[in-house]
This record gives structure tokens, C-alpha cells and sequence, in this order.
């Protein structure tokens, strides 16, 4: 069997043409979505996806601040930026890129932000209305996961047996609680499992989130399953690759996601959907 590719471009392409629809109607209704990017300190990958994000928002037509600070930036002058923009009207979702230099608290920071601006997903307020199925914002990643499975039409995952690898609170946990919410039987898998292998096995749906090359390789993958690699690393030869062997498993996969193509561009996106409903939500409100 050769598996089918989940493009997630082609499926970003799509959505983010959505948004930008909302978003000219809502602007005309005197409401322009706004995103507000805060970045702290030099780290070169966090420059490259906060340019991307800045730049994606600027593509549907969204207002957008970039906020950049010298890495010896307080974590009270943070604080204060993140207080500030929950209560700047022009603004309706806040992301503060992490990781944050050692001595800024994470925690501290996303719980200060607005739960109504968190278009992240990483506020305990988020994650706990997704755990009790209450109005929230999802986290990206997972959220963009579950739009690629719909987009092969398994939005009802009912009698489905999904196999997360990875309990990261911003990918394994919140794709687990969206995967349940959809009716899945879920088994999370991370570095305490006996026989990841005896696991994957038994997946119709597999995700796997770890952060490590060949996670997942064509022996663990059950004939016809749908895969979904999370994973960003770099090949002995620098080259972006998954967690997943994706030239073996697409050999026995129904379904696999590219890297890159796949669920990278979905992350943004999903971002843009956020921030296009918290704007929506707060011109409903007026
Ligand atoms: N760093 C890496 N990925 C992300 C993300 O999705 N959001 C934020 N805020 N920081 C990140």
C-alpha cells in the first residue's frame, strides 16, 4: 500500500483563505482582528516563526504588533506588556513566543495573559475548557491535527483507536483531550511505555509528537492507519525531518503527513482561526 499525503499547505491554503474572508467582513463591521507577538531575546528558530506568524496575519488582512525585546528584559517589565495588551481594544490575541530566557518565569507569563486573548491555548483556563468541553481556545498544533483528520473525512472518530506519542502539555496532552472530544478511544505513549511498538500497533490513528527522529518506523504501523508526525528535526545531512521513518511507513500507512508540508504550516493557521474568533467573539459581545 502506499499511503495517501495529508498536504497540510494545500489544507492551510484553504482555511487561511477562510479566515480571510471573516476577517474583510468583520474589519467592514468596524472590528480588524489584531494579533499582538511578543519575543524575548535572540533565539534564531523563535525569530524565523514569529516572522512567519507576523507575516501570515499580514497575508488574511489581520492588524499585527511585533514586539521584540533585548533578552535582559524583566520578567515584571513582561508582565507589564502582556497586562497592557489584554487591555489594548485593537488587540484580541496575545502570544508570547516561548521558549523566554531562563530567568522569565513561562508559567507566570501565560497565566497573566487574558484567557479571552490566549489564542495559544497554553493559559490553564484553555486547557482546562478543553478538558470539560467548555468554549476555550485550542492549542495549535493538536487543533491543526484534528483539521487534517477531517479533511480526509474522519471528523467522528468513534470505535477509532488513537495512539498519541508524546505528553507535552502544548502537543501530546491537548491532542489527546481533542482526539477523546471526538469520540476516539486514546492511549497516551511516552518515554514509561514498555512496548511503544505493541501500542502503535493497535492505531488506526497514530501522532506522533516526541521530538526525536525514527520514533516511528514501518513495523510499528498497522496496515492502512492514518500517521500524523509533529515532529521538526534536522537529518545528519541538516535536512527537516519528522519523528516518523516516512519513507518506510508510507510503504504501510493509509494516510501519513509530510515534513515539512505537513503539519507545520497547520500550526499557523490554526493560530490565524484563534485570533479570527477571539475577534469574532469580542464584536459579538459589543
Ligand atoms: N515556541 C514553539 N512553538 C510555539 C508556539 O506554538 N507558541 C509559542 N508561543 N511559542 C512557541
Amino acid at each position: 500500500m502506499t499511503a495517501q499525503i495529508i498536504d497540510g499547505k494545500a489544507l492551510s491554503a484553504q482555511l487561511r483563505s477562510e479566515v480571510a474572508q471573516r476577517a474583510a467582513a468583520l474589519t467592514a463591521q468596524g472590528t480588524k482582528p489584531g494579533l499582538a507577538v511578543i519575543l524575548v531575546g535572540d533565539n534564531q528558530a523563535s525569530q524565523v516563526y514569529v516572522r512567519n506568524k507576523v507575516k501570515a496575519c499580514e497575508d488574511v488582512g489581520f492588524h499585527s504588533v511585533l514586539e521584540k525585546y533585548d533578552a535582559s528584559m524583566t520578567e515584571a517589565e513582561l508582565l507589564a506588556r502582556v497586562e497592557a495588551l489584554n487591555n489594548d481594544p485593537s488587540i484580541h490575541g496575545i502570544l508570547v513566543q516561548l521558549p523566554l530566557p531562563k530567568h522569565i518565569d513561562d508559567h507566570k507569563v501565560i497565566e497573566t495573559i487574558s484567557p479571552s486573548k490566549d489564542v495559544d491555548g497554553f493559559h490553564v483556563a484553555s486547557a482546562g475548557a478543553l478538558m470539560v468541553g467548555e468554549v476555550g481556545f485550542k492549542a495549535c498544533t493538536p487543533y491543526g491535527c484534528m483539521k487534517m483528520l477531517e479533511s480526509i473525512g474522519m471528523k467522528d472518530l468513534r470505535g477509532k483507536h488513537a495512539v498519541v506519542i508524546g505528553r507535552s502539555n502544548i502537543v501530546g496532552k491537548p491532542m489527546a483531550m481533542m482526539l477523546l472530544a471526538a469520540n476516539a478511544t486514546v492511549t497516551i505513549c511516552h518515554s514509561g511505555t514498555a512496548d511503544l511498538a505493541a501500542m502503535t500497533r493497535q492505531a488506526d490513528i497514530v501522532v506522533a509528537a516526541v521530538g526525536k527522529r525514527n520514533v516511528l518506523t514501518a513495523d510499528m504501523v498497522k496496515p492502512g492507519a492514518v500517521v500524523i508526525d509533529v515532529g521538526m528535526n534536522r537529518d545528519d545531512e541538516g535536512k527537516l525531518c519528522g519523528d516518523v521513518d516516512y519513507n518506510g511507513c508510507k510503504d504501510v500507512a493509509g494516510y501519513i503527513t509530510p515534513v515539512p508540508g505537513g503539519v507545520g504550516p497547520m500550526t499557523i493557521t490554526m493560530l490565524l482561526v484563534n485570533t479570527m474568533e477571539a475577534a469574532e467573539r469580542t464584536a459579538a459581545a459589543k
